[in-house]
């Protein structure tokens, strides 16, 4: 079997997550790595050596485009810089991965899948959570019927990342920001992970969305660094997420997943359903923790050769973004309702 040829652009620690797991693939070679910044480009080549491959490097993404002779494109830029990359790639005739939250703006989100709308190639946005083995058999146990319909779903990302203010993070190659402080939306970077399961979940799309938010906990921050919304689904269910970047303590076990249907309940990792007074509880937990990158990438791959759909497209993405998108802006608003538009093949 012919390996795809990859070339992975952004090469902060996401991105070289994927040089890694891309050099580990018997899927693929990774033949290019791009960033801006020559020191992470040098260090992005020597991680993907440990592994036995060999990129060029490269600091200029349309270069790399033209020169490289890429299958796949893997973009791991800061979350607004996400639709540049997208498109370009698409436009030169590459496969292409992107990071979670597929974009950061309505604007992004319509211009990316108005490319992959012209475009015949495979495209997958990062929603890591999805192989992760408890959160997919939750959603075998959806598809199966064992929870009946879904009339509730909640989760959040509560998260302590009040070292992303460290000066070093300031990047001179993008406008000499950080970019963290600067665009980070948390319920669109961090609950866009959560909103896209619960969205999955309820086999459904949102059609409103209201939210409040502070910026009590970690004021360095542009946007709130505390927000909640509420969703309401096409489907008739409710679904509220949480998102906040000033957490003490570790993070909340299986992201506070609770799942509400007529005929079974996922709460705290527990399937329960049966009797009030007697139920049945099974514990759906695995022993696996950890970010499952590679089964990611593997998918990714697999779906390229077998010429099959992969798990979450580009207007899923946009699905899963533009309700979190559009919960910022109720933020922002003061908690008014926003509609949310749905993107269509
Ligand atoms: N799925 C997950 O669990 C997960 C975890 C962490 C981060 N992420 C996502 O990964 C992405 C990257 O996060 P990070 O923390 O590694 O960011 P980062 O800022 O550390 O790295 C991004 C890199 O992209 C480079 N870059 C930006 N635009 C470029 C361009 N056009 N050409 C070349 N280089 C360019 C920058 O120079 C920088 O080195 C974000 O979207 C983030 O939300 C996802």
């Amino acid at each position: 079997m012919a390996d795809l040829r990859v070339g992975v652009v952004g090469l902060g620690g996401n991105g070289r997550a994927f040089v890694r797991g891309y050099a580990l693939s018997e899927l693929a070679e990774l033949v290019a790595v791009c960033d801006f910044d020559p020191e992470r480009t040098a260090a992005a080549a020597e991680l993907a050596a440990e592994e036995g491959a060999g990129p060029a490097r490269y600091h200029d993404l349309a270069e790399m485009l033209e020169r490289a002779d890429l299958d796949v494109l893997s973009v791991h830029t800061p979350d607004h810089l996400h639709a540049t990359p997208f498109v370009m790639g698409l436009e030169a005739g590459c496969h292409v991965l992107v990071e979670k939250p597929m974009g950061n703006t309505i604007e992004d989100l319509e211009r990316m899948t108005e490319a992959a709308r012209n475009s015949d190639r495979k495209t997958l946005v990062g929603h890591i959570l999805r192989f992760n083995p408890f959160f997919a058999e939750v959603r075998r146990r959806i598809a199966a019927g064992e929870l009946g319909e879904i009339f509730y779903l909640e989760a959040d990302y509560f998260h302590n990342l009040l070292r992303q203010a460290d000066p070093v993070r300031v990047n001179p190659h993008i406008g000499n920001i950080n970019w963290y402080l600067e665009h980070e939306k948390v319920i669109v970077g961090g609950g866009a992970h959560q909103f896209d399961l619960l969205r999955w979940y309820a086999d459904s799309h949102c059609i409103e969305v209201c939210g409040y938010g502070n910026a009590i906990a970690f004021p360095e921050m542009k946007h709130h660094d505390c927000m909640c919304a509420v969703f309401k689904m096409a489907s008739g269910a409710v679904a509220k997420v949480g998102a906040a970047y000033g957490v003490v303590g570790p993070r909340p076990e299986l992201c506070n997943l609770e799942v509400y249907g007529t005929r079974g309940t996922v709460r705290g990792g527990m399937l329960i359903t049966g009797d009030e007074h007697e139920p049945d509880v099974e514990d759906l937990r695995t022993e696996y923790s950890g970010h499952p990158f590679e089964p990611e990438i593997e998918h990714f791959l697999r779906c390229i050769i077998d010429d099959s759909e992969p798990l979450i497209d580009a207007f899923a993405g946009a699905n899963s973004a533009a309700p979190t998108i559009l919960a910022a802006e109720s933020v922002a608003a003061g908690g008014r309702p926003m509609e949310v538009p749905y993107f269509a093949r």
